[in-house]
């Protein structure tokens, strides 16, 4: 079965406009349509005729014409030959959903639920892209792992110095993986550190939640006050999904939001802010994506490396990639 029974974003709305999309899932080629009247169809990119590439044809009205022999499609598939009228054929066709201004897209038929984005009163930023050049495994252990931060990021997370005081707790169930970090936060310029509100030394607070269908990580990074254990400064709810374009090609959508401690008037200030958190976020994820991207070996197989105690989750997600999300 398809990893396609399970809800991908695959397109940001906005990219979608009177021509068609190509999006790509695990090498599966799919394309995306808005017709004149707004409803939106996705496809395989394979027309049913002769395999062209439908992503090449246009839209005309509330069809897809494909660009070899005209055959055109709607909004559901239902295809029809153009030099032979009587000539139908359903085009596979999957779910779309529109969240968070992105499009979401599942096989039909399938009951995959829809995973959860809600934001509990944090407010929400425009969702960030990324396509980091390794296989979904190795980059999902990369964005699961608390060790790299003191060495790849720029401003967030632990001292290397402090490494050893950092406490990591594990907590595998069946479908998901939990991870609590905590830890001093190292020293960060201090615009940074005015505009977050917090200290060099705070306990950086940082945890997630692994689930698999799809594979996503849902994190929570905050800061207490290591005297008085009182959270302080700003909390950033972010979410990211991961899936393989192809074996060697990992996408990343990001779903961030940010809640500030500030009072009502201050927190107006948040327009601002919002910008410059987002843009933290999409900098210190390009540091992962640069890092990766020079491995030597990029396989996802786990043997013969030597392993420490921050990898023990290298084999809970491998297991859970093919059990839960590839099946
Ligand atoms: S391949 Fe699409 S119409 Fe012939
Ligand atoms: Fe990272």
């Amino acid at each position: 079965m398809s990893v396609l029974r399970h809800w991908h974003p695959v397109c940001l709305s906005s990219r979608l406009g009177r021509r068609p999309v190509m999006a790509q899932v695990e090498g599966h080629e799919i394309v995306l349509f808005r017709t004149a009247t707004g409803q939106i169809g996705a496809l395989d990119n394979s027309c049913v005729h002769r395999r062209m590439r439908l992503s090449c044809g246009k839209v005309a009205g509330e069809h897809l014409v494909c660009p070899y022999h005209g055959w055109t499609f709607n909004y559901t598939g239902a295809g029809e030959s153009p030099g032979t009228p009587k000539m139908t054929a359903q085009a596979p066709a999957y779910d779309v959903r529109e969240e968070w201004n992105y499009l979401w897209i599942r096989q039909a038929g399938s009951n995959s639920p829809f995973p959860d984005l809600s934001v509990d009163g944090f407010a929400p930023v425009r969702p960030l892209e990324h396509t980091i050049d390794a296989p979904l495994e190795v980059v999902l252990d990369n964005f699961t792992e608390a060790k790299h931060v003191a060495s790849v990021h720029s401003y967030f997370g632990y001292d290397l110095d402090r490494m050893a005081e950092v406490q990591s707790h594990v907590e595998p169930s069946e479908f998901e993986v939990r991870v609590r970090n905590t830890g001093p936060q190292r020293s960060i310029p201090f615009p940074l550190r005015w505009a977050y509100a917090i200290k060099t030394g705070d306990t950086f607070h940082w945890e997630w939640v692994t689930r698999f269908a799809p594979v996503h990580v849902t994190y929570d990074e905050f800061w207490t006050d290591p005297q008085s254990g009182q959270q302080r400064g700003v909390h950033a709810r972010i979410r990211i999904f991961f899936y393989a374009l192809d074996d060697h090609r990992t996408r990343l959508v990001t779903f961030a939001a940010f809640k500030l401690p500030f009072s009502p008037v201050v927190n107006g200030f948040f327009l601002m802010f919002r910008d410059i958190a987002r843009w933290l976020v999409g900098w210190e994820m390009s540091r992962d994506a640069d890092m990766l991207a020079q491995l030597a070996d990029k396989s996802p197989g786990i043997e013969g490396m030597k392993l420490s105690r921050f990898d023990r989750l290298l084999a809970l997600h491998r297991d859970r990639i093919e059990r839960v999300y590839r099946e």
